[in-house]
């Protein structure tokens, strides 16, 4: 007999299968017993009968306790009341792991608790579904820069270099000198752009940031590609080919997740619309200040409630263009006829998601570059490599970083980017 996965029931309708899974929820009445399964690919239902099994297995049945593991032999039916479309008709059961006092009931259970026991949180359907799409997410992404030319590069973990600012490093030894943990792959990239002319790269990235919000989180992967020959305006139209494959892909391969989920699969097909609107810098001050906003001025940052009401007056993300240079890293290529702003886009997610994506065209003149580096105070020994890309056969090049967690907290439509990593790492939380 086959033992097969949940997944694949609707090939072995009829057929009388084996299943290894866990007990997630039971019903039982006199004569029969539901029991709701999961094997890690789905849930379903297996349905004991008195009728049907022996008299051992029917009261197994009912005394099985949440998460018990179990080996279950039955008849795949197919149940169009059933939200899985099939059921199983349970013939056999064998005990595999006991589990008693699970401590993750049906029952509603505070955060705390449930980022405690993160471990065994990740079994319900929701955080299921949501590394479903997780995986969606990251399957496309490999896609869409296989299918357009580029060539995956994976920049140090340890580094010296602290392209993002000083303030958030992860410092550590590395034997007698000091080395930080990436906060971007970025520069490292750029010189793989020379090598190579269109590369991403894909991993982990970690910030020391003592933002305690729901949209941070100390280790987080980025996806940053970097273009040889390409200016902003091109780098933009990249971008949100890349957002909308995103979008499309998780909608393409992943209903059950978005259904489970109770995501609203309409909204999300207008983010696969293109071109995604355009606001410079400058209009989006202006459209605060026209709405009342009087916390912000030009030359501040946006926090988070501006990004919410900027993303509000678009029905699709929306790239905010050419910051004031002095709250932007020292690398961005400065605008050609005004000395106050750079050459970059933040891409802002609807619905209050913020920003998924940081970007800019790079300077590429030795001398600015130079003066930049000594201005950001930034150690010019640990960056004569990097200006070395602008002493050999200097070029027009442009890059972004998607963020992966923020993208997912976005397409999944959930409150907090924590739920869109396995174990995340938050402020004063490293366990489990
Ligand atoms: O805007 P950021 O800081 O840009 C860079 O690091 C550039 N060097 C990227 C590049 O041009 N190659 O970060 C990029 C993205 C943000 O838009 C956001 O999505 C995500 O990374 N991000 C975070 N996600 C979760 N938690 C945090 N603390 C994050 N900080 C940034
Ligand atoms: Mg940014």
């Amino acid at each position: 007999m086959e033992q097969i996965q949940i997944i694949d029931a609707k090939n072995h309708v009829g057929e009388t299968v084996k299943i290894g899974a866990w007990v997630a929820n039971k019903r039982s009445s006199g004569k029969i017993s539901f029991l709701q399964l999961r094997d890690g690919t789905a849930y379903f239902q297996a349905v004991v009968v008195k009728s049907e099994v022996s008299e051992e297995v029917f009261h197994l049945a009912k005394e099985l306790t949440q998460e018990t593991s179990i080996i279950v032999t039955g008849e795949i039916r197919e149940d169009t009341r059933s939200k899985f479309g099939y059921e199983l008709g349970v013939k056999e059961i064998e005990v595999i792991g006991e589990s008693h006092d699970y401590p993750i009931t049906p029952k509603e259970h505070g955060v705390d608790f449930l980022m405690d026991h993160r471990h065994l949180w990740l079994r319900s359907s929701q955080q299921h579904a949501i590394m479903l799409i997780r995986n969606e997410v990251i399957r496309a992404t490999y896609e869409f820069f296989n299918n357009n030319g580029f060539v995956k590069v994976d920049p140090p973990i340890l580094t010296g270099s602290a392209p993002e600012g000083t303030s958030d490093l992860f410092e550590t030894n590395y034997f007698d000198h000091k080395a930080y943990l990436s906060q971007s792959g970025q520069l490292y990239m750029e010189a793989a752009a020379m090598a190579l002319g269109k590369v991403f790269s894909f991993g982990p990235t970690f910030r020391a940031e003592k933002s305690k919000t729901r949209r941070h989180l100390i280790e987080f992967w980025m996806i940053e590609p970097e273009m040889a020959f390409m200016h902003q305006e091109d780098s933009l139209e990249v971008q949100e080919q890349y957002v909308a494959y995103l979008v499309q892909s998780v909608l393409d391969n992943c209903d059950y997740a978005l259904d489970t989920l109770g995501r609203d699969k309409e909204i999300l097909k207008n983010y696969t619309k293109l071109p995604f609107p355009r606001i410079t810098y400058d209009d989006a001050i202006e459209l605060l200040k026209k709405n009342d906003f009087d916390d912000i001025e030009w030359g501040d940052d946006f926090g988070s409630p501006h990004e919410t009401f900027i993303a509000n007056s678009f029905d699709r993300p929306v790239f905010i263009l050419n910051y004031p240079k002095a709250i932007k890293p020292f690398y961005m290529k400065p605008h050609p006829t005004r000395e106050d702003v750079v050459i970059c886009a933040d891409l802002i997610a609807p619905e209050g998601y913020g920003e998924i994506i940081g970007g800019s065209e790079r300077a590429t003149d030795y001398d600015y570059l130079l003066e930049q580096i000594r201005e950001a105070g930034l150690n010019e020994e640990e960056y004569s490599w990097y200006l070395d890309l602008r002493k050999y056969g200097t070029v027009p090049h442009s890059g972004f970083g998607l963020g992966l967690e923020r993208t997912i907290t976005f397409i999944s439509g959930i409150d907090h980017v924590r739920e869109a990593i396995p174990f995340p790492r938050l402020l004063n939380r490293i366990y489990p």
